[in-house]
């Protein structure tokens, strides 16, 4: 039983089978309904736009039927930790939760997200690991508090539509934002760049290093894949000659828990960070990439997002065909 819960599970020849499985559903040439007669549940912790439409669109195109449940509001709060008295707020345990969801469906997505409170509890994906513990069916994570790898998939697709296979120049640069977010997309991001053997540059200010072993895999993943991977805090320097300019804001890992002191450091790089039109002149014909949503005028000006370089749009819509990929190649395996 596999799921997709990481790219770090998968070789770059099955990533690469899956972009290509995507793009012919982006083309029409793919009609099948592999999940025909078949169900997927779909638990969101958190808000969602992108991930939860492309996943239920997804699902209905492919002939089945999407569950979904926000875990507190449409169903019961649950409880994740073994072991515990159960006699606060939380109502199910996971351990049930998920074996019974598994008795309907063929597939779980789960959105976990990140309390961005405890960093080294965080940075172990415990709600993710939970599902997975208890899961009898394929698990896909739709964004845990470490990894967001159907992003990240979507955003290696884009790159190969938008500028053709083989290295290029792909810039990761951290962004002013008034709040701090988790680092899930930043990781996957950089570490599906590094599997598909770009030349990766990630960027940000002092104190806003991604997490150290993870860099040492986006390393390593990046030599065996034939690519390079570099760090640093010269945002200027990072975007000359880029190919790709991809912009998202983080939190600091020592902050986690103290929010206020997080905004306290970064209110000095509010100017600096932002990606501009002199930035986006520095870059080899680059385009504009983001996950969404992106508030307009803090991490992008208004001028780069709405010009022929930004590929935000299309970035979002690849979601639907990269997941569909993805589903159908968990229950055909499964079947
Ligand atoms: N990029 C992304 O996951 O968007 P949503 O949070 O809207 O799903």
């Amino acid at each position: 039983m596999r799921g997709f819960l990481n790219t770090i599970d998968y070789s770059r020849p099955e990533l690469e089978r899956l972009m290509d499985a995507g793009l012919r559903f982006r083309q029409g040439i793919d009609m099948s309904k592999p999940l025909a007669g078949r169900s997927v549940a779909l638990v969101f912790f958190n808000p969602s736009l992108r991930t939860r439409a492309s996943m239920q669109v997804g699902i209905y195109e492919l002939g089945g039927n999407a569950v979904i449940l926000e875990p507190g509001g449409t169903s019961w709060t649950l409880e994740h930790r073994d072991g515990v008295v159960m006699d606060g707020d939380r109502t199910e345990h996971l351990a049930e939760f998920v074996r019974v969801l598994g008795r309907y469906v063929a597939a779980i997505g789960v959105r976990t997200f990140a309390a961005m409170k405890d960093w080294s509890e965080e940075r172990a994906d415990p709600v993710l690991n939970a599902f997975a513990k208890y899961s009898e069916v394929p698990l896909i994570n739709l964004e845990s508090a470490m990894h967001h790898p159907c992003q990240a998939l979507a955003d290696m697709m884009t790159i190969r539509e938008k500028l053709g296979a083989g290295p290029k120049k792909v810039v990761l640069t951290w962004a002013w934002h008034p709040k701090p977010l988790p680092m899930a997309v930043p990781n996957s991001f950089a570490l599906a760049a590094a599997q598909m053997g770009h030349d990766l540059v990630v960027a940000h200010p002092v104190g806003y290093e991604l997490d150290e072993k993870l860099m040492e895999i986006v390393t390593q993943k990046a030599i065996e894949a034939g690519g390079t991977a570099q760090v640093t805090n010269d945002i200027d320097q990072a975007v000359d000659g880029a190919e790709v300019v991809y912009a998202k804001s983080w939190g600091a890992k020592h902050f986690y828990g103290a929010p206020d002191r997080d905004m306290a450091e970064r209110a000095q790089y509010r100017e600096k960070w932002i990606v501009n039109e002199r930035k986006m002149a520095r870059t080899h014909s680059g385009i504009f990439m983001h996950c969404l949503p992106v508030r307009r005028n803090v991490i992008v000006t208004d001028g780069v997002i709405d010009s022929a370089a930004s590929v935000v749009i299309d970035e979002a819509e690849n979601r639907l065909h990269v997941q569909k990929a993805i589903l159908a190649s968990i229950v055909n395996r499964e079947s």
